[in-house]
């Protein structure tokens, strides 16, 4: 069973690892691509009010996260983000599952009204979480991301509070 909790400080150091490992950091945003995450750069994150943060477990096993980041208040619109953390645990759902507990909670607690998230191109793994989880297409930025040395196009998607049914 997949579970979301928010991230505290005793797994800082896991998730800073995981997002230390260039097969998981190479697909995200420049801020974290090929770079060295520390247990300091967790907690400067979740001290920042755009940024919530949820450690993902498996089988009560923490194995990855899932993240809102750019939360806009104003126009109740934040950006998502994930990884899974143990790679031999891929395509059991469990990115999916998390992705779609956190939208729903997301708009309940916060009022958020629209969630978009980002895929390189190349990342078909990342864009069928979106879609299990309920996000559509909403467009693409031409040549925007770097991916591996060659750029490629970014794909938008999207999911309004009003597609998710309450909990
Ligand atoms: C993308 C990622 C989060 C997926 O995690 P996961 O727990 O394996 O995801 P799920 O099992 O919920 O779903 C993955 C889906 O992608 C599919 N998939 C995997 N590799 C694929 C590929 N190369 N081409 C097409 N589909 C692929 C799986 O079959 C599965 O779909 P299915 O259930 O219809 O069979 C994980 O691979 C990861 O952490 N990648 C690196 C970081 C990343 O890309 N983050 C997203 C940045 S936008």
């Amino acid at each position: 069973m997949t579970t979301i909790e928010e991230l505290t400080q005793p797994h800082f150091d896991l998730v800073a690892g995981w997002l230390s490992n260039r097969e998981i950091n190479r697909w995200l945003t420049a801020e974290w691509r090929d770079k060295v995450a520390t247990a300091v750069l967790m907690a400067v994150m979740l001290r920042n009010k755009k940024n919530r943060v949820f450690l993902v477990r498996w089988n009560d096993q923490p194995v990855g996260l899932t993240a809102l980041a750019d939360i806009d208040i104003a126009d109740a619109t934040a950006m998502v983000w994930y990884f899974l953390g143990d790679s031999t645990l891929a395509g059991k759902g469990i990115v999916s599952s998390a992705v779609t507990q956190m939208a729903k909670k997301c708009f309940q607690e916060l009022k958020l009204k629209s969630l978009y998230a980002w895929a390189m191109a190349d990342n078909l793994a990342s864009a069928r979480v979106l879609q299990k989880a309920g996000f559509q297409k909403a467009g693409k930025l031409r040549q925007a991301a770097c991916s591996n040395g060659e750029q490629v196009d970014r794909i938008y998607f999207d999911l309004l509070a009003s597609e998710v049914p309450a909990a």
